[in-house]
């Protein structure tokens, strides 16, 4: 009996292993679907704008669906975008994911990016696409403030409505915001200073002159201003409005949100095939994906509240309504071609952009 015993528990196991077999060989099978393992590895190296959960969760559900690994690095926009830079000739990512498309368009413009039309964009509107395919548009995100009510309180200060409250002296030293040369949030900020200025860098700048004396900090990220303003180092954070609802639902429900009446920026947070990428197969597999109502869905499962592009894709009652806001005009191409000269006039006329 134990001889038989042991015999079937040897047959059952033969049996699990050559069924592991087969699973490993599906796996491998799907894997290597269309992909010429001499031009590409079977993985996806991203550098990924959007938070650390959504960066993990995206990478791995893209595995699960599509059998291609994928592996990321969450840098701010311009981070990512020197740190592209600094790959040229010897691509360090495949893959650009996540972060304001401004950014995408400066890298265009200094041709690290290559075009991509994927056939999944053809569902995605033309504003949140470039025509040509340098990136496309993944999802959509509102400016606004994230106040501390009880700091507001304490001030005698109501939740600001606009650009021009930013200014009062009771809020000295008691805004926090990103630095535009490393974020894409701030360099929203600016641009947007630049619409409501018509155009006229001169008095964008000029604003943020005004704004300084009442900024305590100039992050590297744009989102940690929320979580200054959640911890009362500060009394309001210019930050994406999704942004400030993620650090209420991380335990601060008392933050508030709110936007300037003068019209507030948006982002169209991207996704781009880097130029040289080592893998170009399986980063066409990640760009069409990217655009797929699965992995558009996948933002309030990791309390990440930004619009979908793709139209069909499920969108949280916690998203922002876009058209109940007054939104300025934000094109992402001319704020991206300024970008690099306006950053530099930035750190020169308003502050330094953070040691590491
Ligand atoms: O935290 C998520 C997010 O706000 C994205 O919506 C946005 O694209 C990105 O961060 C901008 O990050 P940063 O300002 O650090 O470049």
């Amino acid at each position: 009996m134990l001889v038989k015993g042991r015999s079937r528990r040897r047959a059952t196991a033969a049996m699990a292993l050559a069924a592991a077999v087969v699973v490993t060989a599906a796996g491998c099978a799907r894997e290597n679907a269309g992909v010429d393992p001499a031009k590409d590895s079977g993985i996806v190296h991203v550098v990924c704008g959007a938070t650390e959960d959504w960066c993990a969760a995206t990478t791995k559900k893209f595995t699960e669906s599509t059998g291609v690994k994928a592996d990321f690095v969450r840098l701010s926009s311009g981070e990512a975008l020197a740190r592209i830079k600094a790959g040229k000739g010897n691509a360090e990512f495949d893959v650009w994911y996540g972060g304001p498309a401004d950014g995408y368009a400066a890298a265009n413009t200094d041709g690290m990016l290559d075009a991509y039309v994927s056939p999944n964009a053809a569902v995605i509107p033309d504003k949140y696409k470039d025509p040509a395919g340098s990136w496309t548009g993944v999802y959509v995100g509102a400016l606004g403030f994230c106040s501390n009510g009880k700091l507001l309180a304490e001030k005698g200060l109501e939740v600001p409505k606009s650009w021009a409250d930013l200014l009062n002296p009771k809020l000295n030293r008691e805004i926090g915001i990103a630095h535009p040369s490393t974020s894409g949030t701030a360099y929203t900020a600016l641009w947007t200073q630049v619409q409501l200025a018509g155009g006229d860098q001169g008095k964008a700048l000029e604003y943020m002159r005004k704004l300084h004396p009442n900024v305590l900090q100039y992050t590297k990220s744009g989102s940690a201003p929320g979580q200054m303003t959640a911890r009362g180092e500060v009394t309001v954070g210019i930050i994406f409005s999704h942004d400030c609802v993620a650090t209420m639902e991380e335990g601060f429900p008392d933050l508030k949100v709110s936007f300037p009446s003068e019209g507030t920026g948006y982002e169209t947070g991207g996704v781009a095939l880097v130029k040289g990428a080592k893998n170009p197969t399986s980063a066409k597999k990640f760009i069409d994906w990217a655009l797929t109502t699965e992995a558009q869905e996948i933002g309030p499962t990791v309390k990440s509240y930004q619009f979908p592009t793709n139209p069909n894709a499920k969108v949280s009652d916690k998203v922002v309504k876009l058209s109940e806001l007054t939104m300025v005009q934000y094109d992402a191409v001319a704020a991206g071609t300024a970008k690099s000269a306006l950053n530099k006039r930035f750190d020169a006329e308003v502050a330094q952009a953070p040691k590491s």
